[in-house]
């Protein structure tokens, strides 16, 4: 008999290769009802807690061939590329239990404007918007209106199809490109009227219309400190954010959260997986700047490590649709990306990171070469602490942020300054 044969506990099968995805391993391995997981590709922190297999996130055939011949109990899918790809309707059709929604609930995140629709149909609070293909229209609708105009191109842009512009140029400019380039792939934008205040965000693991919220999170996507420069896919975060009281949890909850699921199962759309709402709270409460079909990157690695619940427990509830309340560390957790230098432009691979042998480290782009670490991506590692305060994490985290030893890395120095 082969090993995996006697393998006690439920087989896993984890989809993706970034800090997400070896805060979501380190989650299950910490479940005394996992025996096994696989993680296609992982990364070099992952392969010390999974087996990493060589399969691409978006090979959804590859996949259910994988999953199928060994036998998992589940697949956890990363990636809004996997979810584009269509791998949770392969795996529905194979008869294998998916955490992660079909094409048509990834929607919400892959298409700003089926996401804006689905809210003002359900007076979900959120900007006002109008779409266009045409570069003329949408120009005459920025210049009868109010700057700052936020302009979106409608399709997945990671990130960086969203302009915020002050001025009538730089509105201009955007517009061109979104849609008179090509550069974007097939032209249509979203102009949004400008909303004001902190940001956070809210995932929830939703399945139909049940909804099991996680600890708020904050992200800082510009590069450098003071929120300056070009924006990221994310350079820290923390959890829990405590300018988001509990009421305003509640409200976002009420307001945004539950009638978003409500509003998909409505519209038969079925939803198993993580609904992550970017919300910004303005003066009149918590509004949506976009919903996410998936688990954030970076905020799962600040909210995960807080979960006092079991992981594996809380994905099968919500695949069952059962009751499973949650439970937290009062802990703060903060986290600080550490990037090659040049990220998000152009950056140099391969840099030796030695052994990474540092607490609470998150590994995002990295590689395993013997016993040592090389870097295989922009953002390279997530470096956490933790504490009674959110000062305390900040300190703890830093202070793990100089035992790396991170040359042609740089990071931000002030993550949670919006709290601290
Ligand atoms: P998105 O990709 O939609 O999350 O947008 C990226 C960033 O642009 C957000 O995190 C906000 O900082 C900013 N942003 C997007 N939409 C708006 C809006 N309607 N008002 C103000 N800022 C926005
Ligand atoms: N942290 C933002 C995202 O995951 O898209």
């Amino acid at each position: 008999m082969s090993s995996e044969n006697i393998t006690r506990g439920k087989k896993v099968l984890v989809v993706g290769s970034g800090g997400r995805c070896h805060a979501i391993v380190d989650g299950l391995a910490r479940s005394p009802r996992v025996g096994k997981i696989f993680c296609a590709p992982g990364n070099g922190g992952i392969t010390e807690m999974a087996e990493c297999v060589d399969i691409s996130v978006t090979d959804v055939k590859e996949l259910v061939e994988f999953a199928s011949y060994h036998g998992v109990d589940m697949v956890v899918i990363g990636p809004e590329a996997s979810l584009e790809a269509g791998l949770a309707d392969g795996l529905i059709e194979a008869g294998i239990p998916v955490f992660g929604p079909t094409r048509a609930g990834a929607r919400i995140e892959s298409s700003k404007e089926f996401a804006k629709q689905l809210m003002m149909r359900h007076a979900i609070p959120t900007a006002g918007y109008q779409a266009f293909d045409d570069f003329d229209a949408a120009l005459a609708y920025i210049k009868s209106r109010p700057l700052p105009a936020v302009i979106k191109y409608d399709g997945l842009a990671a990130g960086k199809g969203v302009v915020v512009a002050i001025t009538m140029e730089e509105a201009e400019k955007a517009l061109g490109d979104m849609l008179l380039d090509s550069a974007f792939g097939q032209g249509r934008v979203v102009v949004e009227d400008f909303l004001e205040g902190p940001e956070f965000s809210f995932m929830c693991v939703v399945s139909g219309r049940k909804v099991y919220p996680l600890a708020i999170a904050q992200d800082h996507k510009r590069a450098f400190d003071g929120d300056k420069g070009p924006n990221t896919g994310g350079m820290g975060a923390y959890s829990p954010v405590p300018f988001v009281t509990p009421e305003i949890e509640h409200e976002a909850l009420e307001k945004i959260m539950q009638p978003v699921a409500d509003a998909l199962a409505e519209e038969g759309i079925p939803y198993t997986g993580v609904l992550y709402g970017g919300l910004i709270l303005t003066k009149e409460g918590p509004k949506v700047i976009e919903f996410n079909a998936r688990f954030g990157d970076p905020e799962t690695e600040v909210v995960l490590p807080r979960l006092e619940s079991d992981l594996y427990t809380l994905f099968e509830s919500a695949l069952e649709q059962k009751d499973y309340p949650l439970e937290w560390s009062d802990d703060y957790c903060l986290g600080v990306v550490l990037a090659a230098e040049g990220y998000p432009e152009s950056y140099a691979k391969g840099i030796n990171l030695g052994k990474l042998d540092i607490p609470g480290v998150w590994h995002m782009g990295t590689r395993r070469d013997g016993d040592r670490y090389i870097s295989a991506g922009g953002r390279v590692i997530m470096v956490t602490g933790r504490g009674a305060t959110l000062a305390e994490a900040n300190a703890n985290a830093l202070e793990n942020v100089a035992k790396a030893d991170a040359e042609g890395l740089f990071h931000r120095t002030d993550i949670g300054h919006h709290s601290l």
